[in-house]
């Protein structure tokens, strides 16, 4: 009798700062692999906004400057989140069945997301849901530890970055295009802050995976990153 090896989800990783176009080339990524897709900024999005619901922000800071890492761990493991692919393929975010799909892209939630990110036990708390997303045939996972913390083994790993004004110009016009209001100075001051957050921290921070293509897009078109990234991805899933 021979025994048939279990076959494992394939995982691509694509790590890299805020504003770098891993949202839409991840996205892209999976309906060209038919993949599922992890959006993991959505998760600690998700987990800032639902903290301020619950108030322990104040004024975009954590009440008295105390980190409530016991209620943030709480609400990471009990977060009620669904993704739910709409007609255009995109993924409608609903957190307690309301939907919250643009709430979670302001910049105020960004900022939220990362206040929470550099808490480790907020880290190790939404770790197993992370790896939940991995089923077959095979799974786009979006973030910034993707492939140095969470799925570590991913046959193909990238790390897509680009300037912080080239990235800043993108999120401008993002924001824009979804009738949010945006200002390219506020914009600038943000990111580069959250850069700082994100790779300064002391758990995960933002860095290539040792084995990553790395690929800076500050003067590239979505069309020929998307190109490089699939020669990339086909080479290493054989
Ligand atoms: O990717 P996005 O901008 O939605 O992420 C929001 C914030 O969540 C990031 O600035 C970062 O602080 C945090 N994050 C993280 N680890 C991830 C994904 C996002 O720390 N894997």
């Amino acid at each position: 009798m021979t025994y048939e090896p279990t076959k494992q989800p394939n995982v691509i990783t694509i790590d890299g700062p805020s504003g770098s176009g891993k949202g839409t080339l991840a996205a892209r990524l999976a309906v060209h692999y038919g993949y599922n897709l992890l959006d993991s900024g959505a998760l600690y999005r998700l987990l800032g906004l639902k903290a301020q619901q619950q108030s322990l922000f104040v004024d975009g800071a954590f009440c008295d400057g105390i980190v409530p890492t016991v209620q943030l761990v709480d609400l990471a493991l009990t977060l009620d989140i669904q993704f739910i692919p709409n007609k255009d393929q995109q993924l409608v975010v609903l957190l307690d069945g309301q939907d919250v799909t643009q709430a979670i892209r302001t910049e105020q939630a960004g900022s939220l997301a990362s206040q929470v990110a550099v808490i480790p036990e907020v880290r190790i708390a939404l770790l197993q849901r992370q790896r939940d997303f991995a089923v077959l045939p095979g799974l786009v996972a979006d973030g910034r530890d993707m492939g140095t913390v969470v799925f570590t083994d991913a046959p193909a790993k990238i790390y897509l970055t680009a300037s912080a004004v080239a990235r800043a110009e993108r999120r401008v016009n993002q924001l824009r295009n979804m009738a949010i209001d945006a200002n390219m100075n506020d914009i600038l001051s943000d990111i580069e802050a959250r850069d700082r957050r994100d790779t300064e921290r002391a758990v995960a921070p933002l860095k290539p995976a040792e084995d990553a293509l790395i690929v800076d897009s500050s003067s590239m078109g979505i069309e020929e990153v998307f190109a490089e990234l699939v020669r990339y991805i086909d080479l290493k899933l054989g």
